[in-house]
């Protein structure tokens, strides 16, 4: 068995999927066909130029106005399911993926109908492939607030069809504590907490996540690095990190996977799992993430050491986690 296969099979989960992070181009094109949606771009080579990212923002401004192409429950089903035939091959046995329902609320479409198709696709998934997954609501920091409360109210009556709560888009200037009754809300529900945090922004932002939030999860947390402090912290009270390599590269959060401080927060005992963020857009699925790491060094048994992580740090239950482990 050779290593790259090796990192297809090892038994993993997805914790940090956007889902519309998921959305290729030409599913893009196919979309805004069929939905009668114009983009400014006259082809697929076209679109393809667009890739190429500075930021956070600049990679979210093409992640929301491809947004736009989704349109129906069918097509939330059909982008569901195109992630869980890919990531079927790559050793996933259970995802816990984000969607960003203000946009999809200020793109005109009801929050129902965009969580019905989901679902759809998530239950067709565990049928075709076995995998099982979770819906987390994220809530888009830098649109106001009383969005994020709207669509918590749109869908606090069915509560038991989402997992958690997240927090997402830019990060700057949009400090987690800002989102506090959400959290606390959304904690009545019954729902997990995690939150984005130190991707593009300070550790304090990680801090702000723990304390205000309550987050059991940071996703990035990479800034955490700068404090030694929070690093004992987010050891000894166990909050895994969900980190994105080729995220973090492409959105030049790193300069090179290099660079990375996953070995130097392993050491201080923090939980590391890998992840694809967004993986339509990063260059790369799951398990692209665990072969770019192998590629700078990491050795098989540090990246099965990931992959147990990222199913401990799943919100399964203990029978479902025992039995993947
Ligand atoms: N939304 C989708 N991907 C994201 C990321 N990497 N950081 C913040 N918000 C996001
Ligand atoms: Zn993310």
């Amino acid at each position: 068995l050779n290593m790259h296969t090796a990192l297809e099979t090892l038994p993993k989960s997805e914790l940090h999927l956007h889902i519309e992070g998921s959305l290729e181009p030409e599913l893009a094109l196919e979309l805004a066909d069929r939905n009668g949606v114009s983009l400014p771009y006259d082809s697929l080579a076209d679109l393809r130029e667009q890739y190429q990212f500075t930021n956070l923002q600049s990679f979210l401004d093409l992640y929301y106005e491809l947004m736009g192409t989704l349109k129906t429950a069918d097509d939330f089903r059909d982008l569901a399911l195109a992630y869980f035939k890919k990531v079927s091959a790559q050793g996933v046995k259970h995802a816990e993926i984000f969607f960003d329902p203000q946009v999809h609320v200020s793109n005109g479409l009801d929050v129902n109908m965009v969580m019905d198709g989901l679902l759809e696709g998530m239950h067709e998934a565990k049928a075709r492939y076995g995998i099982t997954s979770g819906l987390i609501l994220s809530i888009v920091r830098d649109m106001p607030v009383d969005t994020a409360q709207s669509v918590l109210d749109s869908v606090k009556n069915r509560a038991d069809d989402i997992l958690g709560i997240g927090l997402d888009s830019a990060e700057v200037g949009y400090p987690p504590h800002l989102f506090t009754k959400q959290f606390e809300e959304a904690t009545a529900l019954g729902w997990h907490r995690v939150a984005h945090a130190g991707e593009e922004g300070p550790a304090s932002y990680v801090i702000d996540a723990l304390d205000n939030l309550h987050a059991e999860r940071i996703d990035h947390g990479i800034h955490s690095v700068t404090d030694a402090t929070l690093l004992e912290r987010l050891a000894s009270e166990r909050i895994p990190l969900t980190t994105c390599p080729l995220s973090n590269r492409r959105l030049q959060v790193v300069g090179s996977l290099e660079n990375l401080p996953l070995h130097n927060m392993m050491e201080q005992g923090v939980l590391i799992n890998v992840n694809s963020d967004d993986p339509a857009y990063f260059g790369g699925y799951i398990a692209d993430n665990y072969q770019a790491l192998e590629g700078v060094g990491f050795t098989l048994s540090e990246l099965s050491n990931m992959a147990e992580n990222s199913i401990t740090a799943s919100f399964i239950s203990d029978v479902e986690r025992d039995a993947l482990l």
